[in-house]
């Protein structure tokens, strides 16, 4: 066998079988296939795309090209979470001390941001301390000792998903469902889980721009794990805007805090007691979704799922103090307003330009070995529905560097459309599929 014909055949729009499929990523994992013919194959793919049993062909491929985690020690029923990316998504960081308080055993590798959309690692390690580095038996000693952890994916968690990921970010072709269905399912199958809740975001801030898209994407991951033996939910949530009301790594770590001491945003609440409720369910501790978001919701106002986010962060070698005072986080050098230059409702927000604008201050990655810079980012005090005034608030830049301040407040404003119709607030859980 060898890549040429395999490159060709794609091109000339025809299916691969297993055998082929798993020589390239057999081959490209261990540097045999160079990154131009990955980058062709690729392309090929993205172009004319998969069938299923390809696509699912290409997942078992990816999980299998390194460590498949064995966590059934950890029960029958191991739920995990994954989101496909968005603006100011602290939903982990929220929803898994929650559901670990209310006895879900929660084992969960997360990954960094790339391009515009943030990544929990990168916020958990904005927190003093906090060693998302640990190996994978202190990670299970963990999750047995308290009932949950938090680390980052190991360098031999489907390394081949790593590599094609990294391609395809430098190749413009991200965006492309089997791609996307694979990568992520690659990872939860590599992960150990053999239940999943899956947040498909649609929307400007979303890899999925349109709710036909996210739902193709959702059953292609749906039938790749029928195939694999895991059970998926997929919750298809709006990211017209972004998520609560903070982008970039400290500013995230302290509106998850903030929340789980009850001062939650109406969108992140939706989304974290619909997410939680299913994980709830797969886990087996409660067939009633309803049911199930109210014991979410008592966890939260009796404290004990901010308990669980302390106990997590301190079994991690975090410093609970910045935590309990988040004032103690310093803040970046600039800290300006921006203001609305006229009254009128919030039509539209450009999710993806925040992400991006939040980027370029330092909170995300250009390019994949860029350093983050925790404390800058942005604060976003009008969301769609809203009314404003003119002159009024409509975000605050935090930066450390005085032209890229300049050029964010610039960009910022242009990020609302303001109208004079009343607007309605967006619906926030679009659908859920299984
Ligand atoms: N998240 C992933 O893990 N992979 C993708 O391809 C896109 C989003």
């Amino acid at each position: 066998m060898n890549i040429l014909d395999i490159i060709a055949k794609k091109r000339d729009k025809k299916e691969l079988n297993k055998e082929e499929i798993d020589f390239f990523v057999n081959e490209y994992t261990d540097g045999n296939v160079t990154d131009y013919q990955a980058a062709a194959l690729i392309m090929a793919i993205y172009l004319n795309g998969m069938s299923n049993e390809e696509i699912t062909n290409l997942t078992l491929a990816m999980a299998y090209s390194g460590e498949v985690l064995d966590l059934s020690k950890l029960g029958e029923n191991v739920v995990d979470k994954h989101s496909t990316g968005g603006i100011g998504d602290k939903v982990t960081l929220i929803l898994m001390p929650v559901v670990a308080a209310l006895g879900v055993p929660v084992a969960k590798m997360s990954g960094r941001g790339l391009g515009f959309t943030g990544g929990t690692v990168d916020k958990l390690e904005s927190i003093p301390g906090y060693n998302t580095q640990i190996s994978v038996e202190e990670f299970i000693e963990n999750v047995e000792k308290i009932g949950i952890s938090l680390m980052g994916q190991t360098l031999n968690l489907a390394p081949a998903d790593k590599k094609i990921y990294a391609l395809r970010d430098s190749i413009s072709c991200v965006e492309n469902i089997p791609l996307i269905a694979s990568s992520i399912m690659s990872k939860k199958i590599a992960s150990g889980a053999n239940k999943i809740v899956l947040e498909v975001t649609v929307g400007n801030g979303a890899f999925m721009k349109n709710i036909d898209d996210a739902r193709k994407l959702s059953e292609t991951m749906i039938n790749i794990g029928k195939l694999a033996n895991k059970e998926v939910v997929c919750i298809l949530t709006n990211m017209d805007e972004p998520l609560g009301y903070s982008i970039g790594n400290t500013l995230e770590v302290i509106e998850a805090a903030e929340a789980l001491q009850g001062e939650m945003e109406e969108d992140v609440k939706q989304v974290v007691l619909e997410l939680g409720s299913y994980m709830i369910k797969l886990a087996g501790c409660g067939d009633d979704i309803n049911e199930n978001k109210k014991r979410m919701i008592d966890c939260i106002d009796s404290g004990n799922a901010y308990m669980k986010f302390l106990e997590l962060i301190e079994n991690q070698g975090g410093d609970v103090s910045y935590i309990n005072d988040v004032s103690k986080f310093e803040n970046a050098k600039y800290v300006n307003p921006v203001l609305s230059d006229k009254s009128g409702y919030v039509k539209e927000i450009d999710a993806e330009k925040l992400g991006k604008i939040s980027c370029e201050l330092g909170a995300g990655r250009v390019k994949k070995e860029d350093i983050i810079d925790n404390q800058v980012g942005l604060i976003i005090n009008k969301k769609i529905g809203d009314i404003v005034e003119e002159n009024e608030i409509l975000g605050i830049i935090h930066a450390n560097d005085k032209d890229k301040l300049k050029k964010a407040e610039g960009e910022l404003r242009s990020c609302f459309t303001i109208c004079e119709e009343v607007v309605h607030k967006p619906k926030v859980i679009l659908e859920i599929l299984n």
